[in-house]
């Protein structure tokens, strides 16, 4: 089977092009940038121009669309930008794969929710984003469902945890804690350190999508998180409790969504999907990872 991966370049991308191979899949990545993984044809290109995913696309059997605005504060600063590349972005990836006759595997958020209105949130809670980055989120998760149901486009859309693992970038806040704390320089905690999220591991969310690329359920949501709810002050722990250094407590993130308890039992139902890896082993390979 014949696998098209839009942002194979980015973080996420990675991770999931190298599970894809492993599978059995050719996998053709598509990104503005490079893609760096060995054994995928890389076409870098713009999902902006329609035209060129059109003719990338051919002769593909699934389109894998994680390629997006995923920065949260960029999105925050630039919200034209998150919409275009977010929602167009996924209104063209419908249009492509009607074209080739593909199925789509999309990568949407758990911030789609917004506030919980219940715990745990399953995929009935109503969905009310606040913010440029989870709303076009979600319109380009509506937009791909809608051409499931009016242009018989099989789209599945897979709401992903915080996710957390080698290549992930710069600015999250488990590269600036370790960076800082292996140059034994304070880290900062913003906020208390109470809040808490369901870090889930980048190899984990890859095997959701070869499970999702393989399957046949079309049309639905399903969340891809792990059942651990790690607090920041947590974290901060294990990284200072392998490069010791001071913990500061600075004002909490504007813009941050409040932390609520996700259920990911549907799509242990819907494709056998659960994590594998802790977060006690996911930390160790990251504390231990060559930094160079
Ligand atoms: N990282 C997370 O914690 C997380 C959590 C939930 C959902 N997601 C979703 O997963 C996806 C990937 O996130 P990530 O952290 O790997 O982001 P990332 O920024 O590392 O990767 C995104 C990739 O998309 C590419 N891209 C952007 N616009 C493009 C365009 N117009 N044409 C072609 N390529 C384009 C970028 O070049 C980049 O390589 C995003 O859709 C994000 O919303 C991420």
């Amino acid at each position: 089977m014949k696998v098209l991966v839009t942002g194979s370049a980015g973080f996420i991308g990675t991770h999931v092009s190298r599970a894809l191979l492993g599978d059995g899949f050719e996998v053709t990545g598509y990104d503005q940038k490079e893609s760096s993984e060995p054994g995928i044809e890389s076409i870098v290109g713009d999902f902006l121009d329609l035209e060129a995913l059109t003719g990338a696309v051919e002769g593909h059997d699934v389109i894998v669309h994680i390629g997006a605005i995923g920065d949260v504060y960029l999105a925050a600063t630039n919200p034209e930008l998150a919409a275009s590349v977010n929602v167009t972005g996924s209104t063209n990836i419908a249009l492509a794969a009607e074209a080739a006759g593909a199925r789509v595997v999309y990568a949407s958020t758990w911030e789609v929710y917004g506030e919980p209105a219940y715990e745990p949130v399953d995929e009935k809670h109503p969905c009310e984003p606040d913010h440029p980055y989870n709303i076009t989120k979600l319109a380009g998760e509506r937009m791909l469902i809608a051409a499931d149901r009016l242009r018989d486009v099989p789209v599945i859309a897979l709401r992903l945890g915080t996710a957390y693992g080698l290549g992930m970038r710069p600015n999250s806040v488990f590269e600036i804690f370790i960076e800082k704390a292996r140059k034994g320089e304070p880290i900062t905690i913003q906020g208390d350190g109470s809040q808490g999220r369901q870090f889930t591991h980048a190899r984990d969310i890859a095997r959701a999508f070869v499970a999702a690329a393989r399957s046949d359920v079309r049309g639905i949501a399903l969340n891809v998180v792990s059942p651990e709810m790690i607090s920041i002050k947590q974290l901060a722990d294990i990284v200072t409790e392998r490069f010791p250094t001071e913990v500061t407590y600075g004002q909490p993130r504007p813009g941050d969504v409040p932390p609520s308890y996700v259920s990911a039992a549907r799509i242990e139902e819907k494709l056998g999907w659960k994590t594998e890896v802790s977060f006690e082993e996911g930390m160790a390979e990251l504390l231990s990872a060559d930094r160079g």
